[in-house]
């Protein structure tokens, strides 16, 4: 069986919320996931996980200077070498260019992301449920299997 485990930087809640619903969506749908945080990360569901999604909030000024916020744990989440991948950001306003660093960060730790998407804060379930079906549409058509170049990169979600 496939399985998926998220993981999620989050300060206030928000991005814990999405994470949830996005481990419950995925289970529904026949994906074995489970939501943990960077501050406590589920090793061994992590090491048996198809598909790491790592999810954090987006911290700047607003309308400039926007990065993944926890960074430092983020840059330090355990190497997943060979994993596929896919990042998803929380936000207010404007999340810049939150969504391309959080893949980069993801990918230096050896995740081979396949996609992502951007949750604004107070349009959660329309969000969440947009990328989860992306994700599903990407791994039947193969997105675990195959290099992520071969299947196709999944588009981020403007939202
Ligand atoms: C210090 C700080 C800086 C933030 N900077 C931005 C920003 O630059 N752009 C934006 O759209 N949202 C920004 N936000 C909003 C958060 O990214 C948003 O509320 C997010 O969903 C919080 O996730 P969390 O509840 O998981 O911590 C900021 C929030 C805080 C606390």
């Amino acid at each position: 069986m496939t399985s998926a485990i998220v993981i999620y930087e989050s300060m206030t809640g928000n991005t814990r919320k999405a994470g949830e619903m996005i481990a419950d969506q995925l289970t529904a749908a026949g994906i074995d996931t489970v939501a943990c945080s960077t501050k406590e990360i589920l090793l061994q569901q992590l090491s048996e996980a198809d598909l790491v999604i790592v999810g954090s909030w987006t911290d700047g000024l607003f309308l400039f200077g926007q990065k993944p916020g926890g960074i430092v744990r983020l840059a330090n989440l355990p190497v997943i070498d060979g994993k596929k991948a896919a990042v998803y950001c929380t936000y207010a306003l404007d999340k810049g260019k939150t969504l391309e660093k959080l893949s980069n960060v993801v990918a230096r730790r050896g995740g081979d992301v396949i996609g992502g998407a951007s949750i604004r804060r107070d349009r959660m379930d329309e969000s969440v449920a947009d990328f989860v079906d992306r994700l599903l549409g990407a791994i039947d058509s193969g997105a675990l299997e195959a290099p992520a170049e071969a299947a196709g990169e999944l588009e981020s979600a403007n939202s």
